[in-house]
């Protein structure tokens, strides 16, 4: 399964919804939402009142993306506001394991994530406690930054993980998506890839179906 998952930190804030609509429009099934606390990473962006707010007009899959420091303090409310999949940084859990845990307990898709200074191996013990893994390829925190060549190789890495351990478990990437980038991510095994300003930037609609089309080719 492929999937494009528009990151909506690239969007214009003063027409979300609007260009929610337009990237559903486009065939997109996934939305990608950045929630940053100002602490785990420099920057803040939005939290639950937004996400309560887009689910009143989307059926998109709400693939939340926590750059949050202990997230497993907010799973309710994420859940409550709409949230289908919770993906927690490894960087900010004390109790990963029963971070983890707790999301799935709470009937959300889990997901964790790796900043690019993080080696995969540190996901031995809980890959068969998730549905996807984020090999973030920029640092986070912001968006339109380029893409981390070194992580093209812990992609790969990853994905023969994940193979050898006979499990079935998606690999997202997230920071520097598009044209250019594209095709090394989906060599390396993501199958789940995430753009904001390469979607948001420009013509929404043509951005998804360019992107889609590459994506598609496989
Ligand atoms: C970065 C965020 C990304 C970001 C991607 O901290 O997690 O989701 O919005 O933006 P682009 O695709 O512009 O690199
Ligand atoms: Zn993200």
């Amino acid at each position: 399964m492929y999937q494009l998952s528009p990151s909506i930190l690239a969007a214009d804030f003063n027409c979300l919804g609007e260009q929610i609509r337009q990237v559903e429009e486009a065939g997109v099934e996934w939305l990608h939402i950045d929630v940053m606390d100002g602490a785990f990473v420099p920057s803040i962006s939005f939290g639950m009142p937004v996400i309560a707010s887009i689910r009143k007009n989307s059926s998109l899959f709400f693939d939340v993306h926590l750059m949050i420091e202990e997230p497993g303090r907010y799973i309710e409310e994420f859940k409550k506001s709409g949230a289908d999949m919770l993906t927690v940084h490894a960087e900010a859990c004390k109790h990963l394991d029963s971070t983890l845990r707790e999301i799935r307990k709470a009937g959300m898709k889990v997901g964790v994530a790796i900043n690019p200074g993080t080696p995969v191996s540190q996901l031995e013990c809980v890959l068969d406690l998730v549905d996807m893994v984020l090999v973030m390829t920029v640092n986070p925190g912001f968006g339109g930054q380029s893409y981390i060549e070194s992580c093209t190789g812990k992609v790969q890495k990853l994905r023969k993980m994940i193979t050898d351990a006979g499990l079935d478990v998606d690999i997202q990437v997230d920071g520097g998506i598009n044209e250019k980038t594209i095709d090394k991510v989906l060599d390396a095994g993501a199958n789940i890839l995430v753009a904001g300003s390469a979607v948001f930037g420009g013509n929404i609609g043509e951005n998804v179906r360019r992107l889609k089309e590459r994506m598609e080719r496989r």
